[in-house]
């Protein structure tokens, strides 16, 4: 029985032939050329100006946070469903989480919801374009105009998404995407910040380098800062990916098509579709069981996983999580959170491996 694995990338001979490359060439005075590249591209794929390569995205968002100014005593919101790693981010500037409900239709922030959690102490918005789904950012930048509040966003999973071309992760005041293993375009490891305003970048770059600014002397820092870069290695891999960010959209999207082509007619699982005022890069291809539960959701996942299919449960609310815990009211998080199923979608999945994973699926659920 074929292995089904759950994501990872697309590698052609482009990808070896560059790491072999930047091994080779990417030290002496070759050692920021892959850095410059991959900024290059991104300034062009993403239409934006300031391009900071991180060494993860949770990196880039601890970062995008500072710039802002997000401290202690602060409220930021972000969504109820999301990896630990944004409210981790948050926690790390000693502000605090304020958790909203999402729109189980597309697993987005609900722009519906935000305003109620606005107080005298928010400072930010933080969204997150789910598992791929751009978030609603005329309604939340109406709100975050409104009350005067930063809007950071979480692209970590979203390169290639975009709402009537304008790219995810360029509608805020920072952007932050990841090239983690499992990402759309990966470099093994990484992440990278992305701003319009050239005083966040310069702040940003600085708090990435110790703060070193040879004021005084050579090596001198001026700050308690961070080493937060990307290393020329992974940048290599990140550049030839995003190069290819059109493909390899082309290629979720494929996926994406399939599946819902063999479960469109199941009465009890909703395939999660882009919604409709995006285009999204499919990253992660979700499906939610109606009429249904936990305990249901798990055993189907386990049932896969026997037949050598590794699907992932939902995130849990992070709410839940001790460091982050309060009531929360976010029903239709929670729900999600037990009863949705990240569905595989590695680039090398053929129509056939599909069929196979929505007829055992079909044995379970109708
Ligand atoms: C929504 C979201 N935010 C943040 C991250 C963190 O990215 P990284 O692992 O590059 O720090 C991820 C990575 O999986 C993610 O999915």
């Amino acid at each position: 029985m074929k292995k089904i694995f759950f994501g990872g990338p697309s590698i052609t001979n482009a990808e070896i032939n560059i790491v072999k490359d930047s091994v080779k060439n990417g030290f002496y005075e070759g050692m920021s050329i892959y850095l410059e590249k991959l900024i290059r591209q991104l300034n062009k794929t993403l239409k934006s100006k300031y391009i900071l390569p991180t060494f993860t995205c949770t990196h880039s968002m601890h970062l995008a946070l500072l710039s802002c100014g997000i401290k202690k005593g602060d409220e930021v919101i972000l969504p109820e469903i999301s990896w630990v790693a944004t409210a981790q981010s948050i926690a790390y500037t000693g502000a605090k989480c304020i958790f909203v409900d999402i729109d189980p239709t597309n697993l987005c922030i609900d722009p519906k919801k935000i305003e109620d959690s606005v107080t005298s102490k928010t400072k930010a918005i933080m969204v997150v374009h789910a598992f791929g789904h751009p978030c609603n950012m005329k309604e939340i930048k109406k709100i975050s105009k409104k009350y005067g509040l930063y809007l950071i966003e979480d692209a970590a999973p979203s390169l290639g998404s975009n709402i009537n071309g304008k790219m995810t992760g360029t509608f805020g005041d920072v952007g932050c995407f990841s090239f983690q293993g499992s990402k759309i375009a990966t470099g093994n490891e990484g992440g990278v910040l992305v701003t319009k305003s050239k005083e966040k970048y310069d702040f940003a770059k600085l708090y990435s380098i110790l703060g070193r600014t040879d004021s005084k002397k050579p090596f001198w820092s001026d700050h308690i800062a961070y080493r937060y870069g990307m290393s020329n290695l992974n940048a290599a891999l990140a550049y030839v990916q995003v190069k290819r960010i059109k493909e390899l959209v082309k290629i979720k999207r494929k996926i994406a098509e399939t599946y819902i082509r063999y479960l469109k007619n199941l009465n009890n699982v909703k395939f999660i579709y882009e919604p409709k005022y995006g285009y999204s890069n499919y990253a992660y291809p979700n499906i939610t069981l109606e009429n249904s539960n936990k305990e249901k959701r798990d055993i189907l996942i386990r049932k896969l996983s026997s037949k050598k299919i590794y699907c992932r449960a939902m995130f849990p609310a992070t709410s839940e999580m001790p460091m982050f815990k309060t009531q929360s009211k976010n029903i239709n998080s929670f729900y999600v959170s037990d009863n949705s199923i990240t569905l595989p979608s590695p680039p090398n999945l053929k129509i056939k491996d599909i069929k196979r994973i929505c007829d055992e699926i079909k044995k379970y659920v109708d």
